[in-house]
């Protein structure tokens, strides 16, 4: 088939690589012209495991390619793919601006029907009013035009492959709009294994389904963190608390593990969202918005940890290892790191910091503080010389291994804060470690 994406962030590159891939005939639009020319030369603006050899295969076979000429990618496409950001507003809300602009843009160049796919995450109705904007703009000389929601499930850092075997593809589709739905049928069925995994559902149920998705995975996050602050003050181990709960089918292990609060660019933004959309119904979200608020406290418990820690902070050097708001992408929007040194900074601390990928962006971030008081170390060693407390924010592979003899002959002191609950506590303690953990 012929696709047209809008917009290739994160979501409209991973989508059209991926259809892409299944040898449908893709052409991408951005405005920014900078990132067409780099993309039409292979190079990728993000970075996503596997997506690089994924692109470079798509135009060698010539079957991607990027444009920042609207027309280019609308006159050669049968179904476009609305792939814009839509960013939290100041009120906590979803900017629609982008979207809105996409689809006039279209609109006012479509020279054929088409048919038109919300993949951007967007509140419960808002293909009905893409739906009445276009109608309202069109006359009878003009495109037809098909909206359909088709939400993404695709996780930072593994989001390739949960494009090409998808544990569901969700459709919002109007009931009398048996051709659009043949489309996506045929569309989806050569990446899903059974077509019972394509769930086609009315517009408003799709919108409302990407939401409660990702708000219910945030409340996972927020219960098992409550749990583990509570844990950490009874001197329990959330260790075997999550293993207790977990064994009960109902509850399962995943997105059960505490840490310093989920971050990115999709839970925060969401939860926010979800409650904003709510409130116009005059609902109070009592769940999500305590779901919010834990997180936002999560963020700074293990800082406050490390505070209360160390008596004086003015001499105090501590060592960071991660900084990406979760392993494998270099992704640092709402990243807990960036609360956990902007709290220690304001308390006095020094940091030496490290990541494999991201520290060039979070240097960025903290531009006006000068590299006496926080440094980017080139590796998680260096980020240990004369530190007097190790703090893991991300469990990166890389961080598994670690060296004892290695840390002790750097480190002034052996304190670890462990994040992510990511290390052996004992075997830290059998090596005269202090350590430190998220409810253990
Ligand atoms: C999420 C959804 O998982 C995905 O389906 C949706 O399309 C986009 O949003 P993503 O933001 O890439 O994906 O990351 P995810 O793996 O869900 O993790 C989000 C945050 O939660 C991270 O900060 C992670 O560290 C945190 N997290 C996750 C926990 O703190 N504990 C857990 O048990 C799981």
């Amino acid at each position: 088939m012929n696709i047209g994406i809008i917009g290739v962030g994160y979501v409209g590159l991973v989508t059209g690589v991926g259809f892409a891939h299944f040898k449908n005939k893709v052409v991408c639009f951005d405005i920014d012209q900078n990132k067409i020319n780099h993309l039409n030369n292979g190079d990728l603006p993000i970075y996503e495991e596997g997506l690089d050899e994924y692109l470079e295969k798509a135009i060698d076979s010539n079957l991607i390619s990027f444009t920042n000429n609207l027309d280019d990618c609308i006159s050669s496409s049968d179904i476009i793919f609305l792939c814009v950001g839509t960013p939290q507003d100041k009120a906590g809300a979803a900017d629609l601006k982008y979207l809105i602009k996409a689809v006039d843009d279209i609109v006012e160049v479509a020279k054929k029907d088409l048919i038109l796919v919300c993949k951007s995450t967007v509140p419960v109705g808002t293909c009905d009013k893409i739906e009445k904007r276009i109608n309202l703009s069109n006359d009878d000389n003009r495109s037809k035009f098909k909206v359909v929601s088709n939400p993404e499930f695709l996780k930072e850092g593994t989001a390739l492959k949960d494009f090409l075997e998808p544990d569901r593809v969700v459709l919002g589709i109007d009931d009398s709009d048996y051709e659009s739905s043949k489309v996506f049928f045929d569309l989806y069925a050569e990446i899903v294994s059974d077509q019972s995994l394509i769930l086609v559902m009315p517009r408003r149920d799709a919108e409302l389904t990407k939401y409660a998705a990702n708000a219910m995975l945030a409340t996972k996050i927020s219960f098992i963190n409550e749990i583990a602050v509570i844990s950490d003050k009874y001197d329990a181990d959330i260790k075997n608390i999550q293993k207790g709960i977990g064994a009960d089918p109902r509850i399962g292990y995943e997105f059960l593990n505490p840490g310093c609060g989920y971050g990115g660019s999709c839970f925060p933004k969401d939860v926010k969202a979800l409650i904003n959309k709510a409130k116009e119904k005059n609902i109070e979200s009592y769940v999500l918005g305590a779901v919010d608020k834990r997180n936002e406290l999560q963020k700074k418990y293990l800082a406050d940890k490390v505070k209360s820690f160390f008596f004086n902070k003015e001499n105090v050097t501590v060592s960071i290892w991660g900084l990406s708001f979760k392993p494998n992408t270099d992704d640092i929007r709402c990243a807990s790191s960036l609360d956990v040194i902007t709290e220690l900074l304001d308390s006095g601390f020094k940091i030496k910091a490290y990541d494999p990928i991201s520290n060039a962006s979070v240097e960025e971030y903290f531009n006006d503080i000068g590299s006496d008081i926080l440094s980017f170390e080139i590796n998680k060693y260096d980020a240990l010389k004369e530190s007097h407390g190790l703090i893991l924010l991300t469990e990166w592979d890389e961080f598994k291994s670690f060296d004892f003899s290695k840390a002790d002959d750097l480190m002034l002191s052996k304190n670890i804060f462990d994040g992510r609950n990511f290390y052996d506590k004992d075997e830290f303690l059998s090596h005269d470690w202090k350590y430190s953990g998220i409810g253990r």
